[in-house]
């Protein structure tokens, strides 16, 4: 089976920096027998657009709007991100949640907007370190993807990516034990059964994200009910996140 190896690129890079890194990266994972993604700023869409293309990379934004044009300043539309050519968008990132005060609510109509232009969305769930400590891992993530998939149709699950990031594992250099993320990813699947099927629960991607570096990948990649990985920090050394893809 095919993995789904991403980096979220975050706000870092300059454009220019940005087709150096795609020079040194591009050869390197051209015969990656994975789907490799890139998670990037808005501002490198249209490089990608030129650069990423016939090659087996994909590549998508790191937010949309909850708007599709208007009065909105600031803001990036469903529209102008899948006009450059966006396979993807990330959805509900701790980190725009957090800083953002974004809420599962408005998670809902980012993923509304992105599937209405054939968008697939990279839903980011996970748990402050608080809440595990608690035993409330499974609850927080109940209500994250009960909201944020609220009125989807079973059939609009292909285009969704459920990406498990524990809050307190993003850039800290901690995560879960293997055995803790598959049970996690257990649980993942069996809400999405509850609020679907049976068949919803077996075939929806789902990816993990905290602190994933060439040293660890393989082992979490092992996991039997895990597609793929979403890494940040590692991403960025072109040569690091070539060698993870493999
Ligand atoms: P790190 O890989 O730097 O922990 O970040 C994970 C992440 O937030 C990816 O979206």
């Amino acid at each position: 089976m095919k993995k789904f190896i991403v980096g979220n690129f975050k706000m870092n890079t300059t454009t220019h920096e940005f087709a150096k890194y795609l020079d040194k990266f591009l050869p390197l994972v051209k015969d990656s027998k994975n789907v490799v993604g890139l998670s990037i700023p808005y501002t490198h869409l249209m490089l990608a657009s030129q650069k990423l293309v016939s090659t087996n990379v994909v590549y998508g934004s790191q937010n949309i709007s909850t708007e599709e044009k208007g009065a909105f300043t600031g803001e990036i539309s469903n529209l102008m991100v899948k006009d450059l050519g966006a396979y993807f968008t990330l959805v509900g990132h701790s980190e725009i949640r957090k800083k953002f005060r974004e809420t599962n609510e408005q998670i809902n109509q980012k993923i509304i907007r992105a599937l209405s232009v054939n968008l697939k969305c990279i839903l980011c769930v996970g748990e402050t370190k608080t809440e595990r400590n608690a035993n409330k891992t499974k609850q927080v993530l109940k209500k994250q993807l009960e909201i944020a998939l609220k009125g989807l149709y079973e059939n609009e699950l292909k285009n969704i990516i459920i990406a498990y990031e524990p809050i307190w594992a993003i850039g800290t250099g901690k995560m879960p034990t293997v055995k803790e993320i598959e049970k996690t990813v257990c649980d993942i699947r069996q809400i999405v059964l509850d609020m679907f099927s049976q068949k919803s629960a077996e075939k929806i991607c789902v990816i993990y994200g905290g602190s994933v570096n060439q040293n660890n990948s393989a082992n979490i990649l092992k996991i039997k009910n895990l597609n793929g990985l979403l890494i940040g920090g590692a991403c960025l050394d072109p040569v690091e996140f070539a060698n993870i893809t493999k």
